[in-house]
């Protein structure tokens, strides 16, 4: 496939590489931005807040959002993005799903917004169960922006941000694959032993809707950060 591997020592080195991608993309004339939340991006955020870059002729559009969350909630991806990169580096326009949408407003609106916008780069983090965005296994590949039943091992693995399980949104909305592959160049990061085997079937795996990040193996511009525990099953 073409996906390029770049193994690093920890996140930090990790943010550090994704940010030079950036910049190089930048240079290069890149304006849309895909933007990912979770810990995985957090250096890369760091790197870019504390950079002299200027995004406010850019445009950010983020994968996904959890249903239910008012847009304040401390938990609600809007927020996260607010305190990890907005609130220090304007952007002339930010997108993220409206979690307090409708379904059918919402799909439309946001695929309204990304054809209107192509991305120029997509970030990307995975669930240990492959997921991207919140393209949970089984979604189809060519799906666009919908509303997704979180599984269980995802309500477990983000529950840690929650005060209890319970408080853990069930659906979220997510740009669709077939969105995220249209974006010109990936760079997806990995880090830590749980997420091993997601980034080897993801590389190596046949390419199948159970794990969702393998179809990046057909995207021709795909860069994964790992660090050596998230690369141990390479
Ligand atoms: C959530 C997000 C994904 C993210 C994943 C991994 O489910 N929707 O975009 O990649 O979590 O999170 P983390 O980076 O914290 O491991």
């Amino acid at each position: 496939s073409n996906i390029k591997i770049e193994v690093v020592k920890n996140k930090e080195e990790g943010g550090k590489v994704a940010y030079r991608l950036i910049k190089e993309a930048m240079e290069e004339g890149a304006e849309v931005f895909g933007l990912a939340t979770g810990s995985t991006p957090e250096m890369l955020y760091k790197e870019l807040r504390e950079s002299d870059l200027d995004f406010s002729d850019k445009i950010a559009v983020n994968l996904d959002e959890y249903i239910g969350l008012e847009a304040d909630h401390p938990q609600s991806y809007e927020h996260f993005m607010k305190e990890q990169l907005f609130n220090d580096k304007p952007f002339k326009e930010t997108h993220i799903p409206d979690g307090l949408a409708t379904e059918e407003d919402e799909n439309e609106r946001y695929d309204e917004i990304l054809e209107k916008n192509p991305i120029d780069v997509q970030i990307l983090g995975i669930g240990t169960n492959a997921h991207i965005g919140f393209n949970e296994p089984g979604t189809p590949f060519d799906t666009k922006t919908h509303k997704i039943k979180l599984t269980e091992d995802t309500i477990q693995a983000n529950k840690r941000y929650f005060e209890s399980e319970d408080e853990v949104p069930d659906y979220a909305y997510s740009m669709g694959i077939a969105s995220i592959m249209a974006a010109k160049k990936i760079i997806l990061m990995a880090y830590g032993k749980n997420k091993a085997e997601a980034i080897e079937k993801t590389v190596n795996g046949p390419v199948s809707e159970d794990v969702p990040a393998s179809i990046l193996q057909k995207h021709p511009d795909v860069v994964i950060i790992v660090d050596e525990e998230a690369a141990s099953q390479l």
